[in-house]
């Protein structure tokens, strides 16, 4: 399994920077083969992710979706809308939609499906909110893995990524999760959906949470570890490009 390398940029750069920002990546990675890419800007910039990174290595998504195909939704985005801009990865379930817009399982359910449904493929976010030991979180998101997954064919669940992603190892000022941790927590996720999968071999576990060139190494060296999800880092290129030549170095590594 190749490693799987990305970004979701928040609610950052306009559509003017982000091209700044792809334009720059895609020299800053172009000795790169043996990495999936990705980068996740917000809905403004997708065509800017279009218009860039077309016949390029690198993958784009969006940081969210509507779990209904069409409708009186005002405001809101649907998944066929995404995958006619050539979206192939879409975000559902990170901490800050189920903090900020009290998004629950069920609703991550749905947009899951939505996603699946469109030809993407979710990227799901998971995670306990606070530090503690690693056999309560493992048991804690193996939870979440299941209800998130819950309306999938196991066909379906056999081409998740699943994104590790502890809320308390998000954002300015917090630190990554030790990789122990991560790597026990992405056992447990990975046996929970290979569960509920046809062909477990296709699911791909990836970490995020204050990712960096520093911390990206000892993490990806983990077993279990199929790639890392990069935020406020990856806002300078040069960080991002550090981080995937990291996982491009571990090519080969058993997962
Ligand atoms: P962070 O964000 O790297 O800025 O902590 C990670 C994430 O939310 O995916």
């Amino acid at each position: 399994m190749r490693p799987l390398v990305g970004t979701s940029t928040k609610m950052n750069l306009t559509s003017t920077e982000a091209a700044v920002w792809m334009d720059r990546i895609l020299g800053l990675t172009a000795d790169i083969d043996d990495v999936d890419l990705f980068v996740l800007p917000p809905f403004t910039s997708t065509w800017v992710a279009r218009d860039r990174l077309s016949g390029s290595r690198w993958a784009w998504g969006a940081q969210d979706v509507h779990p209904d195909d069409a409708g009186a939704h005002t405001g809101a985005v649907s998944a066929p809308m995404l995958a006619d801009l050539g979206c192939r990865f879409v975000e559902c379930g990170h901490s800050e939609r189920r903090r900020d817009y009290a998004e629950d399982d069920t609703l991550i359910a749905r947009k899951v499906a939505a996603i699946v449904r469109a030809g993407m493929t979710p990227i799901l976010c998971v995670g306990e909110s606070t530090q503690g030991e690693a056999d309560a979180a493992a048991s804690f998101v193996a939870g979440q893995v299941a209800a998130d997954l819950a309306l999938l064919s196991p066909d379906a669940a056999s081409r998740v990524v699943i994104a590790y992603e502890p809320v308390w190892a998000i954002g300015v000022g917090a630190q990554p999760a030790d990789p122990a941790h991560v790597e026990a927590v992405h056992a447990a996720i990975r046996a929970q959906a290979a569960a509920l999968a046809d062909d477990p071999s296709g699911i791909r576990v990836i970490y995020g949470g204050s990712v960096d060139p520093v911390k990206a190494p000892g993490i990806l060296a983990r077993p279990g570890i199929d790639g890392l999800f990069v935020g406020r880092s990856a806002l300078d290129p040069a960080n991002f490009a550090a981080i995937a030549h990291a996982a491009s170095a571990g090519a080969g590594r058993t997962a």
